[in-house]
């Protein structure tokens, strides 16, 4: 039996196994926002290896004897290679740990949950995965706009802006983003957001598309601008990550 498989009968409030690593969504940073079960997986883990965007007030739910790993940006804005996170991960499990890896959002939204997930199955320790609540949707939400909107948009598209449009790095064709007539949620795009606006608006999004970013999403610090997309970037200067970014009709809607 492939160990990395989660059995389908084991639901989600099953208790951690020793020598499993759980990657457990945080959601937004807001502590009500993580799951029930994400709550318990962190109440009964042996060791954390934990993000700065997950949740850190969830932290205290921990057993006093739990290990805490810091794993999150480092004081002069560095961060720990994914290699030695996935090295950690594996060193715990094989020492017959019960391991969680505690992210923001969910662990597969831009999480490299995915690689953390083949790290552990390359060493033989069995991966459980409980989803958190992606900032994609949450954000958004959390400022009163729904990403569908019956008679209004019948999708949403979320893409990462950590690489600028036409850069050779960027695997996304703008073009086609500018048409798809979904509603576009963009990830990490807050220092790259003049050049994302303009490149949809070059390939043909009309520049008074309604458009909404979205700073410390569930965290008291929360903020939101709106604005058409041809103004957005320069209404939003001085935001900083993380936020999220909405364009299209439903970032124009006052639901109250
Ligand atoms: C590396 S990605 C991780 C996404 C995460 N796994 C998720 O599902 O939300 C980091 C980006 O997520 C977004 N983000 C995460 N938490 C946020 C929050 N509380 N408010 C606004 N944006 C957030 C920002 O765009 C940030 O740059």
């Amino acid at each position: 039996m492939n160990r990395s498989i989660p059995r389908p009968t084991e639901g989600s409030l099953a208790p951690l196994e020793a020598g499993t690593v759980t990657l457990v969504g945080g959601g937004p940073g807001d502590p009500g926002l993580l799951t029930v079960a994400g709550l318990q997986a962190l109440q009964q883990a042996d060791v954390v290896l934990v993000d700065h965007l997950a949740p850190q007030e969830s932290l205290a739910q921990c057993r006093p004897d739990c290990e805490q790993v810091w794993v999150g940006k480092l004081p002069r804005g560095e961060f720990v290679a994914q290699e030695r996170i996935n090295e950690l991960l594996v060193k715990h499990a094989l020492a017959g740990r019960r391991v969680v890896r505690f992210k923001g959002g969910d662990n597969f939204v831009f999480g490299r949950g995915g690689e953390e997930w083949q790290a552990c199955a390359q060493a033989g320790v069995a991966v459980r995965i409980i989803p958190g609540v992606t900032s994609s949707v949450a954000a958004p939400a959390l400022a009163g706009i729904p990403v569908t909107h019956r008679s209004l948009v019948q999708g949403f598209t979320v893409v990462s802006g950590h690489v600028p449009p036409g850069d050779p790095r960027s695997q996304l064709d703008w073009a086609a983003l500018a048409a798809t007539r979904t509603t576009l949620v963009v990830l990490m795009g807050v220092k790259y957001l003049p050049q994302i606006a303009e490149a949809l608006v070059q390939h043909g999004m009309d520049p008074q598309t309604p458009a909404a970013v979205v700073e410390r999403a569930g965290q008291p610090q929360m903020r939101q601008v709106r604005g058409p997309l041809g103004q957005i970037a320069t209404l939003s200067r001085d935001v900083h990550p993380p936020a999220v970014t909405v364009i299209g009709e439903v970032a124009g809607l006052q639901l109250g």
